[in-house]
């Protein structure tokens, strides 16, 4: 059985679509079919992926309409004997299905990602134990694998390219439900300028989209109630 994959491409000046007929196997994937694709029928198809596991995030295309990882789709899944597939939304165009994901990163990096601690000692780092009732706090939204997806279906990213996005302030938000973080009052002050979390119109897509179930639309509700009643506090006392 073939199947056709109808794809956008781009080579630097236009956009076109080009269709390859794919000979599919049961259980095959959405990116094997491009390395099908590339390896037989067109070596100058660009697309982007790595682990080929849902891990690294990198294969984040769009098939028929919605944002999906490549190497975890299976061809059957989608149901159609006709794949369109495009490049995900909301990223500029490098090539064919490859977006540029450094402003992206940008945003990642802006609301600091990582474990602030007053107390940082590496010559006698000290054990930082949770309960695992802490640790449900966050661990969901400690799953992203930066695939874009979230980003790629969002009203909020479509309108204004500097808002920072579900992805980064669902980043913000696991380091901020995390009991060992010190950096909130930093992270606060990066989420609530007005590029960041009271931009988003709340139409709850990124969840939707999320391979990973990670809930982003629930981070940044999350992230509005705790920088609200920060305000109110910083006023009130
Ligand atoms: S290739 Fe790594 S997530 Fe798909």
């Amino acid at each position: 059985m073939k199947v056709i994959f109808n794809i956008r491409r781009f080579d630097g000046e236009k956009d076109y679509w080009q269709s390859f007929a794919v000979p599919v196997f049961r259980g095959m994937t959405l990116l094997e079919g491009l390395f099908y694709i590339k390896e037989n029928l067109d070596g100058s198809l660009a697309f982007r992926a790595s682990c080929r596991m849902g891990v690294c995030g990198s294969c984040a295309v769009k098939v028929n309409g919605k944002p999906v990882l490549a190497c975890e789709t299976q061809i059957s899944s989608v149901n159609s004997s006709k794949l369109d597939i495009e490049p995900i939304d909301n990223f500029r165009v490098i090539k064919d299905l490859v977006t540029d994901f450094e402003g992206f990163f940008r945003k990642h990096e802006a609301v600091k990602p990582y474990l602030i601690r007053n107390d940082d000692n590496y010559e006698n780092p000290v054990e930082l134990i949770q309960t695992p009732k802490q640790m449900k706090s966050y661990y969901t939204f400690s799953l992203c694998i930066k695939c874009g997806a979230c980003y790629s279906v969002c009203p909020a990213a479509a309108t204004r390219s500097d808002y920072l996005g579900p992805a980064a302030i669902t980043a913000a938000w696991r380091f901020i439900a995390d009991s060992r973080d010190e950096g909130k009052e930093e992270r606060y002050e990066a989420v609530c300028g007005d590029n960041g979390v009271w931009r988003c119109h709340f139409a709850a897509e990124c969840s939707e989209v999320c391979p990973k179930k990670v809930e982003p639309a629930k981070a940044v509700q999350k992230m509005r109630i705790r920088t609200a009643l920060h305000a109110i506090k910083k006023v009130i006392l």
